[in-house]
């Protein structure tokens, strides 16, 4: 039988991924599934696959709004993006993330703008990156009753002061100083982590120090779960992809090929066929004849 407790196999409501339960998958060491969606129908997908966790990055600043990096994207194309997700799912966890310049400022601000993607959006979590001040914006937003998950390593927000999009935590330094990012997290409350681009060796080496799940996305096998970009790991999105990326499927090619049948039967006028047009009596469309003759139209 399968550990994974959604959707129900006896026809009963499914039921949703809890905090509680994501806690246990990591004491029970049983993986945890994290998947990127930014819309209706791939909400839709991530629950029938049986994800547990569903994050609504702001990846979809570059994957579905074509910015060139996260930082433009606005609260209110994130919450857009969250509100399409929410409708499209019940069970996983939804987690939404805040994007840049919305928590920075004071902590006022971070928890104003967590309260619309949880009140508005229905998002369960919020995710922000980076430790320094972030540590103080989690403790304020899980004072507040908002769960929050963390994310070190590489934050792509803040790639430039990083010195571009980089592994993190390739010396022994660098290493401790992200795992000391880690533990504050985890101390502020967080109930999980994201580890971006982290070498697998670095990430082995902190998790002793770690009791929250970790989500890992280029840090290794040594983790509580993976996360992947939904357009990534389907191969919808162009372009190169991170060395972490394993493409499950090339659905990029198969969109073009299809748009391109489309396309080619349009103009073949082979498209549309008998079996896609609607019906009408020989008797009544004899009679419209007559009747725009008679109109003189
Ligand atoms: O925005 C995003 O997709 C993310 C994941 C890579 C963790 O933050």
């Amino acid at each position: 039988m399968s550990a994974r407790p959604t959707p129900a196999e006896d026809g009963a409501a499914p039921v949703p991924v809890t905090f509680a339960e994501i806690a246990r998958r990591r004491a029970a060491g049983e993986p945890i599934v994290m998947v990127t969606a930014y819309d209706y129908p791939g909400a839709q997908v991530a629950e029938a696959a049986g994800v547990d966790i569903v994050l609504v990055g702001d990846s979809g600043a570059m994957t579905v709004l074509g910015y060139d990096s996260t930082v433009p994207v606005t609260v209110d194309e994130m919450l857009m993006l969250t509100k399409a997700v929410r409708r499209g799912m019940t069970v996983p966890l939804l987690v939404a993330d805040l994007p840049f310049g919305s928590y920075e400022v004071s902590d006022e601000q971070a928890i104003r703008t967590a309260l619309r993607f949880v009140k508005e959006a229905g998002a369960d979590a919020v995710k922000i990156e980076r430790g320094g001040t972030s540590v103080d914006r989690a403790r304020a937003l899980v004072a507040a009753g908002i769960p929050v998950m963390g994310h070190v390593g590489l934050t792509p927000q803040t790639a430039a002061t990083l010195g571009g999009y980089r592994s993190q935590g390739r010396t022994a330094d660098d290493a401790a100083r992200v795992c000391h990012e880690a533990i504050e997290l985890q101390d502020a409350g967080c109930f999980a982590l994201v580890f971006e681009a982290i070498p697998s060796a670095a990430t082995t080496a902190m998790r002793p120090y770690l009791r929250v799940p970790v989500i890992g996305i280029g840090a290794g096998p040594d983790v509580d779960g993976q996360v992947l970009v939904f357009h990534d790991l389907l191969g919808i999105y162009g372009g190169p992809t991170a060395r972490f990326v394993k493409r499950y499927a090339h659905l990029r090619g198969e969109m073009i090929d299809a748009v391109a049948a489309y396309a080619g039967e349009v103009r073949a006028r082979q498209y549309p066929g008998p079996e896609h047009g609607y019906g009408m009596p020989d008797a009544e469309a004899e009679r419209l004849r007559v009747l725009l003759a008679d109109s003189g139209r």
